[in-house]
């Protein structure tokens, strides 16, 4: 395999940097060793965070694209960086619900472990002045962020994700509570999966204890605990 030359540092966000390579239609994206939490008003610097970030990231998405849905990523090249196609991101955070936790149990004040009986879909539009609001279909059409043809593939993607990684985690006796997954366009104008999915970007309980797996840690301030959290990830991946 070809070595792949890093260019110019194309975007820097609070996880991740992206950079051109000598493909146009390619980037490099650098898994940091920041977390942060809050829109960015927590922060830590946690180190080799970004290597087990990657390498969790790496796998998820294998594994969905195992599944002939398209996604961004190409190959992890190294340590913290992944080769991917280069894709115009859609503002628009999708979050799937199968328990509830987190910022719908305040928002409805339903109690945190309680189970819907349907799926909860919700959309977030990526504007920090704003502080990424929730919203609906007809507001991201109304803003022009996408069309309806195409929150209806990411609608059945996004089901289709929830699908297939609740039942992959549940044989590793995890729950998975909750994500948050992103999509771009490329340069075909075809959608794919992109950003990362890793203990950021999802809520996961122990089966067995529902001990938290995941950025909840971090959010109640135990930082020292982030690394062996999601290194315990990491290994219940690899198991099976
Ligand atoms: P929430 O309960 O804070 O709304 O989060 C729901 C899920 O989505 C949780 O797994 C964390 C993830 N998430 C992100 O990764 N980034 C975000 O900006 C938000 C709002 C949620
Ligand atoms: N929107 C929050 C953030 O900016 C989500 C979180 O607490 O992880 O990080």
């Amino acid at each position: 395999m070809s070595s792949i030359i890093k260019r110019n540092l194309l975007l820097e966000g609070k996880t991740k940097k992206i950079y051109s390579t000598d493909n146009p239609y390619e980037v490099i994206i650098h898994y940091k060793d920041s977390i942060t939490a809050l829109d960015g008003l927590k922060k830590d610097f946690l180190q080799d965070k970004g290597i087990l970030n990657n390498e969790i990231s790496t796998f998820i998405f294998k594994f969905i694209n195992s599944y002939g849905i398209q996604t961004h990523f190409i190959r992890r090249i190294n340590n913290r960086e992944q080769l991917c196609h280069k894709v115009d991101m859609i503002p628009l955070e999708f979050v799937v619900r199968n328990i509830i936790a987190g910022s719908i149990s305040k928002r409805l004040g339903v109690k945190e472990g309680t189970t819907p009986s349907n799926t909860i879909f919700e959309i977030c539009y990526k504007n920090d002045k704003l502080k990424d609001p929730l919203i609906n279909d007809h507001h991201a059409v109304f803003l022009g962020l996408i069309s309806y043809e195409e929150l209806n593939i990411i609608h059945r993607i996004t089901s289709n994700i929830n699908n297939i990684l609740k039942k992959f985690f549940l044989d590793k006796n995890i729950i998975l509570v909750d994500f948050k997954i992103e999509f771009g366009k490329d340069s075909k104008n075809q959608i794919l999966l992109s950003d990362e999915i890793s203990p950021d970007t999802c809520r996961f309980w122990d089966k067995k204890t529902s001990k938290k797996l995941d950025k909840d840690i971090f959010r109640s301030g135990l930082s020292e605990k982030v690394f062996n959290t999601y290194l315990e990830i990491l290994k219940r991946l690899n198991v099976g």
